[in-house]
């Protein structure tokens, strides 16, 4: 079987970024030298595009997967390959997002990242360290925090930017702003959470939506089995000869999203890529938009406080649905 080679979509920075991703994620990542091997099977089989983040912890693994692949012929140019890599909330205080970029990419052993991405709409303390936010945020300073981020796109630093977890509301707080619009945001988006609301105004927008948890993350710590466990994407797996992952993904794909999909595993994650010769039939997609219940995976709950700048889940997600 030969390469798949996976179609691009075109940024409104002008990038083009291949429609599925691997992700760099997992609850517990293997050792930097296996993951190394792990991200260089996937560049064998036929991943262009990857997803890490400052928070991952797999940025030094990924890059050098790529000095590798470049070295052994994978593939021929750096420009082959591309890399989205994020900015944690404690760095999210305008003076210290180019010192961020500049610190991943010296993780990444890369000159330039392709996508950089605000993590989250969230600032904690400056020096705060691991995921419990209580007591240490801060008011997300929407203006000051994207100037600096098109400040690294000025620099070459990053050649797309872009946020993730973005909704709607401080979506259009970025673009009143903005002289360089984001070109991607990344957010939860399956089969189990559809993201009407805040793909409609993207699409009106110009603005490219990633989904992660393409499969509900099932089998980490953040994920549930809402999307493999799914009747309906089992009965139309069952009738098309494919399977209930290949069917979530492509629901993604006819939806004008790039799938970012972690599989550490050689066999899924080719199982992955075989989503794009064949296509779901109406009734099938109608099944999925109609008959699937609606549930965030990742709550944000522990964001939300009294006395932090997200009182609601509401204020945190801007009310998309
Ligand atoms: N921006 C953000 O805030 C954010 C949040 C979450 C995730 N992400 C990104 O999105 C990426 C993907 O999301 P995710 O990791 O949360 O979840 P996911 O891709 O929906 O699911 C990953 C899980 O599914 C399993 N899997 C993969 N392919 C499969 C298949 N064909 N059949 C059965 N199981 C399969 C994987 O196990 P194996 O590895 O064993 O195959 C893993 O346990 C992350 O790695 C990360 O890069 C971003
Ligand atoms: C979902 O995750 C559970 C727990 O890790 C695992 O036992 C199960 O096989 C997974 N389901 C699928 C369809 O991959």
């Amino acid at each position: 079987m030969s390469n798949v080679v996976v179609p691009e979509v075109v940024l409104s920075s002008g990038a083009r970024m291949p429609l599925i991703g691997m992700g760099g994620a997992a609850t517990n990542l293997p050792p930097p030298d296996v993951l190394t091997s792990i991200f260089l099977d996937a560049i064998e089989v036929g991943y262009r595009h990857f997803d890490t983040a400052a928070c991952y912890g797999s940025e030094e693994a990924l890059g050098r997967a790529v000095a590798e692949a470049l070295d052994r012929g994978l593939v021929k140019r750096r420009g082959d390959i591309f890399i989205t890599t994020k900015l944690w909330c404690a760095d999210a205080h305008p003076g210290l997002v180019l010192p961020a970029l500049k610190k991943s990419l010296q993780g990444l052993g890369l000159e330039y990242v392709d996508l950089y991405l605000i993590h989250l709409p969230i600032r904690v303390k400056e020096g705060t360290e691991g995921f419990d936010f209580k007591g240490k945020m801060l008011p997300f300073d929407v203006k000051g925090t994207w100037e600096a981020m098109e400040e690294c796109s000025k620099l070459g630093l990053a050649k797309s930017i872009g946020v993730s977890n973005f909704g709607t509301k401080k979506l259009s707080q970025i673009l009143m702003h903005a002289t360089i619009p984001p070109a991607v945001n990344q957010v939860e988006m399956n089969a189990g959470w559809q993201q009407g609301k805040l793909r409609e105004y993207c699409k009106e927008n110009g603005i490219h939506v990633s989904a992660w948890s393409p499969l509900g993350a099932n089998g980490t710590s953040w994920g549930s089995s809402v999307v493999m466990e799914s009747h309906v994407l089992k009965d139309i797996a069952i009738a098309r000869g494919k399977t209930v992952a290949q069917v979530a993904l492509r629901w993604i794909h006819e939806q004008g999203a790039s799938v970012i999909v972690k599989s550490f595993n050689k066999e899924r994650m080719k199982e992955n890529l075989q989503i794009l010769d064949w296509e779901l039939s109406q009734e099938h997609s109608d099944k999925i938009k109609l008959r699937i219940p609606q549930r965030r995976g990742f709550s944000g709950e522990a964001f939300v406080s009294e006395d932090g700048p997200y009182k609601s889940l509401d204020e945190l997600w801007d009310g998309d649905c």
